[in-house]
């Protein structure tokens, strides 16, 4: 993303993520200083309440993540708030999707919890819950809140209403819900119909530079086709560790990096 923000000329201008999650790539963006703001959007009631603790409630945020035991019975009642208590805005719900994130395998909220429930594996599921990295890492974004806008809407209604506030200057990375393992990964997933309506709303109302990254499955080639379509490899660590490959789509065929572009920025990304 920081080579398409140079050669596309978005430095210090706007980064856009309509489904956000965990926003990792705005938020080094935003740190390096590529870009003077961040706007991130995520319908998910979990990871709203997550950037919105974090970035609101941040002393108690951190607090919470040097104090929360890390045990079955804490993930259980974690567990319980994610699942039961999701249907609107709490410090609670936020900072038990950070905590499912960091206990569960692959950070999937619906995944098992490291170790197993049996906590018998060579991993526990304190594993990937380093208390000082992820305190430092929330207290250094949390700085920046100025610069971060934040909403939790629907797709269609953050793109009508939301955007156009912001993408005169803006560039925007749609991360749709997978095609083929949304339902499996995220609490709200989508059906065909969905992508279909995700593409015609890019193409009637997006005006500014967008990238959209998808899996590689012949229904998403169908609702794209004509558009100047990537494929790339990647290794899934999700479920299983095999070699697929990705589809991205760029707004314009100039928006393409170039072989020596990406050579120059030592990006190993088989565009094809
Ligand atoms: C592929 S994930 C994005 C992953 C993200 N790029 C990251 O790095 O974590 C898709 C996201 O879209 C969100 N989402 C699902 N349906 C949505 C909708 N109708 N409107 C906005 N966001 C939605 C999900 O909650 C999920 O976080």
């Amino acid at each position: 993303m920081e080579l398409m923000i140079k050669k596309l000329n978005h430095v210090g201008g706007v980064y856009i993520e309509p489904f956000a999650g965990g926003a990792g790539i705005a938020m080094g963006l935003l740190e390096k200083d590529l870009v003077k703001d961040v706007v991130i959007n995520d319908l998910d009631k979990g990871i709203y309440s997550f950037w919105r603790a974090a970035l609101l409630e941040t002393d108690r945020f951190l607090e919470e993540i040097m104090n929360v035991p890390l045990t079955m019975d804490e993930w259980r009642r974690q567990r319980n708030i994610c699942f039961n208590e999701n249907r609107k805005y709490s410090f609670e719900l936020g900072f038990s999707t950070l905590y499912m994130n960091r206990t569960n395998r692959s950070g999937i909220i619906k995944g098992g919890v490291i170790g197993g429930k049996s906590q018998r594996g060579n991993w526990k599921l304190d594993a990937r819950f380093n208390r000082e990295a992820l305190a430092e890492r929330i207290e250094k974004i949390a700085k920046r809140r100025a610069h971060i806008h934040l909403y939790n809407k629907d797709i269609g209604s953050f793109i009508e209403s939301y955007l156009p506030k912001y993408a005169h200057d803006g560039l925007i990375y749609f991360d749709p819900p997978y095609f083929d393992k949304g339902k499996q990964l995220y609490l709200n997933f989508f059906n065909y119909d969905d992508h279909v309506r995700i593409e015609k709303m890019i193409r009637e109302k997006v005006k500014c530079d967008w990238i959209i990254t998808y899996d590689d499955v012949p229904e998403i080639m169908h609702i794209y086709d004509g558009y100047n379509l990537k494929r790339y490899d990647l290794n899934y660590s999700v479920s299983e560790k095999r070699k697929a490959s990705e589809i991205v789509i760029f707004k314009t065929a100039q928006m393409i990096p170039s072989k020596e572009e990406m050579d120059g920025m030592r990006i190993c990304l088989n565009l094809r």
